[in-house]
């Protein structure tokens, strides 16, 4: 896993590179994807393609799965497969809020071995290796010491669809008077990230594809969080929770009550 993040850091680094330098440009080229809130613009697609040429000149035998091009399925025949977001936070990206991200991970087996998160506003960046812990610039990290749901500040994340954001705003609607407050910073592998550090208490989303939680997944999980989805379903695209061990059940069991993972 360490040489997988050597190559996943160089890339994401200099993929971060180009992602600033388009936004400092005027951004002229913006189309819609799967509905009329979800965007893309040409650096999305610029930082991707930049991503996969250098993959493919490091890593030759190697396969890639990424947002804007899509790619390989998952393998089981010990092969690398590399999972690129090229901007996660494209709506931030467009609006010029700081917080976007290239998210770049490594999986073996369909198990991510290595990931990196760099916030390409502000070169922050996270990085993680399956048993070998999460680093904030080489802290080590180890999330939240909250212990009572109560008290804990809970990121989350909506989809395109809009009946999706229907449901997620009726279950926001149950959760937010039980909880400390509830934050949307609109990059779910940052957001991921910030849980890792303890800047949120516990992250949650219905929704995710892989390119959004595979690096930040494990930064989390590293650090020490439960990743999972409920019912004692792996994090998937129904639902992903990242919260310390200490509340993880009562957030678990929260979620289940308000119907967190229903809904289309
Ligand atoms: C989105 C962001 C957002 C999350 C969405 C994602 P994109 O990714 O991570 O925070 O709520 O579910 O699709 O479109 O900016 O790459």
């Amino acid at each position: 896993p360490g040489e997988l993040l050597a190559v996943a850091v160089e890339v994401a680094d200099r993929a971060a590179r180009t992602a600033r330098r388009m936004r400092a440009e005027a951004i002229t080229d913006v189309s819609t994807k799967t509905t009329d809130t979800d965007v893309v613009t040409a650096a999305d697609r610029a930082v991707e393609r930049q991503v996969v040429e250098e993959l493919r000149r490091l890593r030759p035998g190697d396969t890639v799965l990424g947002e804007e091009y899509g790619g390989a399925a998952a393998g089981d025949d010990g092969g690398v497969r590399w999972i690129v977001d090229p901007i996660d936070g494209t709506v931030n990206y467009l609006y010029g809020l700081p917080q976007y991200a290239v998210s770049l991970a490594a999986e073996v087996d369909g198990t991510v071995v290595a990931g990196v998160v760099r916030n390409a506003a502000t070169g922050a960046e996270w990085t993680a290796t399956l048993g070998g812990g999460a680093f904030r610039e080489g802290r080590r990290l180890r999330g939240s010491a909250r212990t009572t749901l109560d008290q804990t500040l809970l990121g989350t994340g909506f989809g395109y669809d809009p009946a999706r954001r229907a449901h997620q705003g009726a279950v926001l609607a149950r959760l937010l008077p039980r909880v400390r407050d509830i934050r949307r910073f609109g990059a779910a592998a940052l957001d991921l990230c910030m849980a890792a550090e303890g800047a949120l208490d516990a992250y949650f989303e219905k929704g995710l594809n892989p390119w959004d939680h595979a690096a930040g997944g494990l930064v989390a999980l590293e650090a020490g969080l439960v990743v999972s989805g409920l019912g004692g379903v792996p994090a998937g695209p129904d639902m992903l929770v990242a919260a310390p061990p200490a509340i993880f059940a009562e957030l678990h069991d929260l979620l289940t009550e308000v119907d967190a993972a229903g809904g289309p």
